[in-house]
């Protein structure tokens, strides 16, 4: 076990952060890294051991497969079968947050941990500039989960990830606040994901599911109450510390209130009720809450449309009853 983790910051005309960091990945070691969506705990996706590292820091369960980062289409097109409807979404949304469930390709050399030993793979192409450097500095493709301890909320910042991975993984690439604070849409094109020319969503996020029907001219099919489908997906998987209560107006005795459009609390997701905004804060906001001296967290409501899915899909989540 480690020590301590090193901090370094990113940017592209400093190199050296990246050639560390992807020397450390080559050695099998874990880096987190910012994405345009959440920080990821990277670890090459070819090396088993290196991706058994990634379950032990973040102490998750083993049956939780992992998403897989590559620099560009050709090399996601090298590791699964996309199909029509795979590569159609990602012409229109690649580089960046969505990701897609598709079969994995025999002999690719993805290490059957990061699936789980399903047959299929999640994939993404990301846009930001250092996870594109990291996998152009490295050559291997990246298993990345988010980059915070199972079972707490996904970081935004680099700070989010020390306060519970720091001393379990080697470095973290600090390039500030990830533009926007949500985990990627996940669609399932084939098998897990669409039969019958339908897509499924199995976790809302950044791309709604209209601009998946307008990409691919298909119907996208959620669970009745579009709660995530993605196997591993614990209820209780974004959880702070704190107990959670939604759909709040006003705070009780002892709540902070994290706010929303009129409801002005503590601090707002969006004092004009935008849900780009309210997304890309909406992690930050659970961090501060946590460590208020509140005894509780209360939230108010965000309208179920558009972003908002993906939003209240992760306030049910910290909510949730823990066991
Ligand atoms: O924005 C993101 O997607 C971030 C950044 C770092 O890229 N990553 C992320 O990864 O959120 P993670 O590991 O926290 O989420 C992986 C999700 C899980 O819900 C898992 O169940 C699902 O992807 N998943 C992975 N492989 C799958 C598969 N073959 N079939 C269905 N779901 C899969
Ligand atoms: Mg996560």
């Amino acid at each position: 076990m480690l020590t301590a983790t090193r901090r370094l910051p990113f940017s592209p005309d400093a190199p050296d952060a990246i050639t560390e960091a992807a020397a450390l990945i080559r050695a099998g070691a874990l880096v987190a890294v910012p994405t345009e969506t959440v920080y990821g705990l990277a670890a090459d996706a070819t090396d088993a051991a290196a991706v058994a590292r990634i379950y032990e820091a973040k102490g998750r369960p083993s049956f939780n497969p992992l998403i897989v980062h590559v620099p560009d289409m050709a090399a996601a097109d090298a590791l699964a079968d996309l199909g029509e409807t795979g590569r159609l979404l990602a012409h229109r949304f690649w580089p960046g947050p969505l990701t897609i469930v598709a079969p994995l390709r025999a002999g690719a050399p993805i290490a059957s941990l990061v699936t789980a030993g399903l047959s299929t793979v999640a994939l993404r192409v990301p846009a930001h500039p250092a996870m594109q450097a990291l996998l152009a500095a490295c050559g291997r493709p990246l298993a990345a989960p988010s980059a915070n301890a199972s079972g707490t909320i996904s970081p935004t910042r680099a700070d989010h990830v020390l306060r519970s991975l720091d001393g379990r993984i080697a470095l973290v690439l600090d390039a500030g606040a990830t533009g926007l604070g949500l985990e990627s849409t996940i669609v399932g094109v084939t098998g897990v994901g669409a039969t019958d020319g339908t897509l499924r969503l199995l976790r809302p996020g950044p791309i709604t599911p209209e601009a998946l029907t307008a990409a691919t001219g298909l119907p996208v099919s959620t669970t009745d109450n579009g709660s995530i489908e993605a196997p591993g997906q614990l209820a209780s998987h974004y959880a702070p510390a704190h107990p959670v209560r939604l759909g709040a107006t006003e705070a009780r005795p002892g709540e902070w209130l994290i706010g929303f459009g009129p409801v002005a609390g503590d601090r707002t997701l969006s004092p004009s009720g935008d849900l780009v905004e309210a997304a890309a804060a909406l992690f930050d906001a659970l961090h501060e809450a946590d460590m208020s001296a509140r005894a509780g967290i209360a939230v108010a409501p965000i309208p179920e449309e558009g972003l908002g899915l993906a939003i209240n899909d992760r306030l049910h989540r910290a909510a949730a009853p823990r066991d």
